[in-house]
Formats: structure tokens, sequence, C-alpha cells
């Protein structure tokens, strides 16, 4: 073997172990963004308004006293645009979208999600004091983002 054939076989060997690199980079980026989220349920983005619960947006009270709220987001609004619950409430927001990629947070509580068409997020917080709670959209979603928010009431 001499010099210029040696070297060729290690440029050769090198680009081989760069693509083989690369594809597994690529292949762990793809993996990463189709499995879903810890607890995160599947929907269809194209049928979120005839889906059960999201066909019907809104509150609904557990036998234990807790409540559950089913949120569709989309631009550029939340639905229902005013959530009310009494002080003490823990209430489990179930989101979803009905088009592109939105944000959901509530400051000053646990509620801070992602939402992403095609998938359900779900988080929890107990609303120990009364008063007026900001929903906002903090995922740039279009023109109109920063005019995308809600409100939750929490009375006494
Ligand atoms: Cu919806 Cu930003």
């Amino acid at each position: 073997m001499n010099v210029h054939r040696y070297e060729r076989w290690w440029l050769t060997f090198g680009i081989a172990m760069l693509v083989i690199f690369l594809a597994i980079i690529g292949f762990a980026a793809f993996a990463d963004h189709i499995n879903p989220p810890t607890g995160m349920r599947q929907i269809d983005p194209t049928k979120v308004s005839q889906t059960p619960p999201f066909d019907k947006p809104g509150l609904r009270k557990l036998g234990d006293g807790s409540y559950e709220a089913y949120y569709v987001a989309k631009v550029f609004n939340f639905d229902p645009a005013i959530l009310t619950v009494p002080t003490g409430a823990k209430v489990t927001f179930y989101v979803t979208s009905a088009d592109v990629v939105h944000g959901f947070f509530i400051p000053n509580t646990d509620i801070n999600m992602m939402v992403i068409p095609g998938w359900v997020n779900v988080e929890s917080h107990t609303f120990t004091r009364p008063g007026e709670y900001l929903l906002i959209c903090h995922e740039y979603c279009g023109i109109g983002h920063q005019n995308m928010f809600g409100k939750i009431e929490v009375r006494s």
C-alpha cells in the first residue's frame, strides 16, 4: 500500500463515520419528535371540534369535588375564553390546538404548557387564592399572538 492509497482509505473511512454519525443524530432528532411527551394523548388536529370532550370545551365537575377544564387553542383565542371556579378548586387543564403551536401559561400558578396540534397536554393547579388570573399564549403563533389570552375567575 503506497502512502497515497493509505490516505485515501482514511479519507473514505472518515467520511463513512461522519455519515453514520449524522444518521444517528438525525434519527435521534426524528425519534424525539415523534415520541409523545410523557402522558400526552393523541388527537386528530383537523377533527378537534368533533372529538369529545373537545367538541364542548369548558369545565366539568368531578365526583370528588375537583374539576377538569377542556380547552381548545386556535388563532387567536382560547375556548373557553373565561373559566369561573370556586376558591380552593383543583383544576386539571386538558389543552389541545386546532391549528398551530400555542402556549398555555397562567402566571402565579403551576400551569405552563406548550399546546401542540395532534396532542393533548395536561397540568393541574389548585386555586387557593380568589381573584382573576390571566391565561396567556406564550408561544409565537402568528400576527395576533400578542392578543391571544383568556381569563380564570376564582370566586370566593
Ligand atoms: Cu397563540 Cu401565541
